[in-house]
């Protein structure tokens, strides 16, 4: 099934210049870039877009770490986009992430790890609306 997902290329690796590798992974695997740009969240932005995790004792360094630098917000489309580029991400920890993946190869610690992928269907349809509006997502 051809699907969406927001993956986010978090300030750790945008600071590394490494946009480009990592998107050569995605492509790579099939997925399109089909929305993209570069961009600076604001405190508020962050907080509200890990809502979710407002609860764990990591949520303030999260976002702190997430508002430290621009990061780089794109729409992947492809067959199975959102496991797929959950399996190119590699594990959270990137200690634990499996030799090849974007953590193992690009994050250097569980706060600073690279990358963002949407965990699910419903999640992804949120997260993509958070950052594009319809018509700045251009399936090709
Ligand atoms: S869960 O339970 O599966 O939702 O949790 P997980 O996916 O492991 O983590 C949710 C997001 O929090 C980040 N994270 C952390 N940030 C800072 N410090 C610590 N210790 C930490 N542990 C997890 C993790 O990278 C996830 O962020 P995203 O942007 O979704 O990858």
């Amino acid at each position: 099934m051809t699907e969406r997902t927001l993956s986010i290329i978090k300030p750790d690796a945008v600071a590394k210049n490494v946009i480009g590798q990592i998107v050569a992974r995605f492509e790579g695997a099939g997925l399109k870039v089909v929305a993209a740009r570069l961009t600076q969240l604001s405190q508020a932005d962050a907080e509200a877009f890990y809502a979710v995790h407002k609860a764990r004792p990591f949520f303030k360094d999260l976002v702190s770490f997430m508002i430290s630098g621009p990061v780089f917000v794109q729409v992947l489309e492809g067959e199975g986009a959102i496991l797929k580029n959950r399996d190119l991400m590699g594990a959270t920890d990137p200690k634990k992430a499996e030799k090849g993946t974007i953590r193992a190869d690009f994050a250097d610690s569980i706060d600073a790890n690279a990358v963002h992928g949407s965990d699910a269907a419903e999640t992804a349809a949120n997260e993509i609306a958070f950052f594009f509006p319809g018509m700045q997502i251009h399936s090709r």
